[in-house]
């Protein structure tokens, strides 16, 4: 795996890539675990080489402090890259993706009004500065992104769409571990009471999805009688009950617009979103409903 610390050796080695070379492109922001390792494997089966990049992107963190202890491990990245077939890495400085202060806004199609949008101001912004930077740099035929972060992979289709990006956007399912905990790097953070806590999440919205599930069915017929509103309340009280988790939102919401629902019957297919933290990690995880 050849790797490149910086934008000219990164352009040098691209120059190498044979014109008729599909490229997979998986960015990261390191701590790589099998979710990201997924995502590269995805890309092998697909494309003539991988290129991946770690990059903790300064602009999408609107808290210094989870900038500050986003965990950082790049001798191991390396390691599992290099084992999952990946043939070049770029680990570029803060200059090399922005030379210049980056003042663009993006327009987000709205898709930024709900969950992550509101409660983290400027994170999508700074996830669309930087992935927009990286796709003029690397130049991929694909780019895959976790389900995990729902609303980021569904920005990310968004403004490759509007700004007629040659890039496929390829989403790839959750890994999870185990005990159903969504990988994140950030889990790494948890301490061990909080890491025991965290399956809880998970167990949360299965139960919803089978709620949810029945509620709909039932709609044809006897209705249950829950509204979404009354089941992401249920969702945030069963995550709550654990002393350890205090959810921030949970939201059932139209899949492709992102906005809450008020019906089941509002939106084709629905996703159920959620953040919980056990502070001072923040943990987010969805699910689908319909
Ligand atoms: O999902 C992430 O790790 C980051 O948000 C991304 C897409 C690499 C942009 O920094």
């Amino acid at each position: 795996m050849t790797i490149c610390y910086n934008l000219a050796d990164f352009k040098q080695a691209l120059s190498l890539i044979p014109n008729s070379y599909k490229i997979g492109f998986v960015p990261t922001m390191g701590a790589l675990h099998h979710g990201h390792i997924s995502l590269a494997k995805r890309a092998k089966d697909s494309c003539n080489i991988v290129i991946v990049s770690i990059f903790v992107n300064p602009t999408q963190f609107n808290n210094p402090a989870d900038l500050a202890r986003y965990p950082r491990t790049l001798e191991d990245d390396c390691k599992k890259l290099e084992e999952a077939g990946v043939a070049l890495l770029f680990v570029p400085g803060v200059k090399d993706i922005y030379p210049q202060s980056d003042n663009r806004i993006f327009d987000l199609g709205g898709l930024d009004s709900t969950g992550e949008g509101p409660r983290r101001p400027g994170h999508f912004n700074g996830v669309a500065q930087v992935v927009t930077r990286l796709f003029d740099i690397v130049k991929p035929n694909y780019a895959f992104f976790g389900e995990k972060d729902f609303q980021q992979l569904s920005i990310i289709k968004h403004f490759t769409k509007e700004m007629q990006y040659p890039v496929e956007i390829i989403a790839c399912p959750t890994i999870r571990e185990s005990d159903g905990l969504a990988m994140s790097s950030r889990n790494t953070l948890l301490t061990k009471e909080q890491r025991e806590a965290a399956p809880e999440i998970y167990r949360a919205l299965v139960k919803a999805r089978e709620v949810a599930s029945a509620q709909i069915l039932s709609d044809n017929g006897n209705s249950l009688g829950i509204t979404p509103a009354m089941l992401s309340a249920m969702v945030a009280d069963e995550i709550n009950s654990n002393p350890l988790l205090e959810t921030e939102y949970a939201e059932i919401v139209n899949s492709l617009t992102l906005q809450i629902v008020t019906d089941w019957a509002d939106a084709e297919e629905l996703q159920l979103c959620v953040a919980v933290n056990a502070s001072p990690v923040r943990l987010i995880d969805n699910i689908k409903l319909k």
